[in-house]
């Protein structure tokens, strides 16, 4: 595991770290604002805040291009953070990270570039259950437009991967197992690592979409053994419109480009073209610079609290969440009921009530949750509901947050007549 994700001299002082976030000053509908909604994307503490302002304020400028002062600052900076989150993930290489636009897009390059390349006519995609339509649509999309074919790892029903049966799902006929590292949904961990090897036995290879575990634990990519990975910055502290494609360096050598233009080409003439070198190869046209630039002041103050000490805080108040819910009649957790192996998107439905009166009822009490599908239908209809509730939860949630979710929900059920 690399340095960077333990920091055994942190202290956690709660209240200093709801303090970096201005947003959470805020009040709504006449109460101080209490944001559950980080699955769905993360509040941003004043580093990443004035890192944003400051990028404009002093180096603005085009990378890669230039040689002026600006250009070279802009470029070395962005290209810092890329060293940053190769370390972050465990030491990879710099060429196997990619900057894209988000989680969505970096599954979608892998799709259009890695599966429009290898998938043939009767080729096995392996999904599971629970994934979310960005790590389920393009690879629909893929098998039918290559006559390929669609397996699926089953749930339990306490939202597990049932994995009883792998041997005859990921089999020789599988191209590719594409699963979710800890599911938007349920909160489920995922054993990425065993299936990676269970996929590699195979000869497949193993996409993990990382979106929700990223920012709640330490990952490492080189011990987990993932041939692709994807995440966002906006789900940890950083700015929306940047994500991360990792990929091994000699999958991604040989993998066409995705989108053509200016910066990942070598050549260019109106018979040849040839293509960067790895990471540009992947990286057509002007990025996100502010928002990469900006990401790195976000995985510097995940740094300075460490991986080890966010997952260990958030899974103790996954467990009191959890608790809490278990205590309302009515209410049933949809996912494990337990904070073993999972993180803190906890979903739940009420007998009598639909997640989205539940969501507008909470936010007339300052409370931010998610209601709806999730972008998961398909496991919507293996639970046997349309929609959920979700809370899920960040480093500047705490006790207090969940009471306040707690008092809400009991509040709820009696102004629906529902005691
Ligand atoms: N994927 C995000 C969520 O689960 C948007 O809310």
């Amino acid at each position: 595991m690399n340095t960077e994700t333990t920091n055994k001299d942190f202290v956690f002082d709660i209240q200093k770290i709801k303090s970096d976030y201005p947003i959470l000053q805020r009040e709504i509908r006449g109460h101080k604002l209490v944001y559950l909604d980080s699955g769905a994307s993360t509040q941003k503490p004043i580093e990443v805040i004035n890192a944003h302002e400051e990028f404009f304020k002093t180096i603005n400028s085009n990378i890669h291009r230039g040689l002026h002062t600006l250009a070279e600052e802009s470029t070395n900076a962005y290209e810092k953070t890329r060293t940053h989150i190769a370390k972050f993930i465990g030491g990879v290489k710099t060429s196997e990270v990619i900057f894209t636009a988000g989680t969505t897009e970096s599954i979608n390059l892998v799709a259009y570039t890695w599966g429009e390349a290898n998938i043939s006519e009767g080729d096995e995609i392996v999904l599971t259950d629970m994934e979310h339509h960005a790590n389920l649509v393009p690879w629909v999309m893929l098998a039918q437009r290559k006559n390929a074919v669609i397996k699926r790892i089953p749930i339990t029903d306490d939202g597990r991967l049932d994995l009883t049966d792998i041997d005859k799902i990921i089999t020789e006929k599988t191209k590719l197992v594409a699963v979710t590292h800890m599911s938007n949904v349920l909160g489920t961990l995922n054993p990425v690592k065993q299936l990676a090897e269970i996929a590699h036995k195979n000869g497949a290879l193993i996409l993990a979409d990382g979106a929700q575990a990223v920012p709640h634990m330490p990952v490492d990519l080189l011990d987990l053994d993932v041939d692709f990975y994807a995440f966002s910055s906006h789900k940890m502290l950083g700015p929306t419109g940047v994500g991360v494609l990792f990929g091994k360096e000699n999958i991604l050598d040989k993998m066409p480009p995705f989108n053509m233009g200016g910066e990942m080409i070598s050549e260019v003439s109106f018979d040849r073209i040839t293509w960067a070198e790895l990471p540009h190869k992947f990286e057509a046209g002007t990025p996100n610079i502010a928002g990469v630039v900006t990401f790195d002041a976000a995985l510097t103050y995940l740094d300075e609290i460490g991986m080890d000490n966010v997952h260990t805080y958030e899974t103790k108040l996954t467990a009191y969440t959890i608790d809490k819910l278990l205590q309302i009649d009515g209410l049933k957790i949809q996912g494990p009921n337990n904070a073993i192996n999972r993180g803190g998107a906890v979903s739940f439905t009420d007998k009598d009530l639909h997640p989205h009166d539940i969501s507008t009822y909470l936010d007339s009490k300052g409370i931010a949750i998610r209601a709806g599908h999730h972008c998961a239908q398909t496991l919507m209809k293996r639970m046997g509901t349309i929609a959920t509730a979700r809370a899920s939860l960040y480093i500047y949630n705490d006790e207090s947050d969940i009471d306040a979710l707690f008092d809400a929900l009991i509040a709820m059920r009696k102004y629906f007549g529902h005691e």
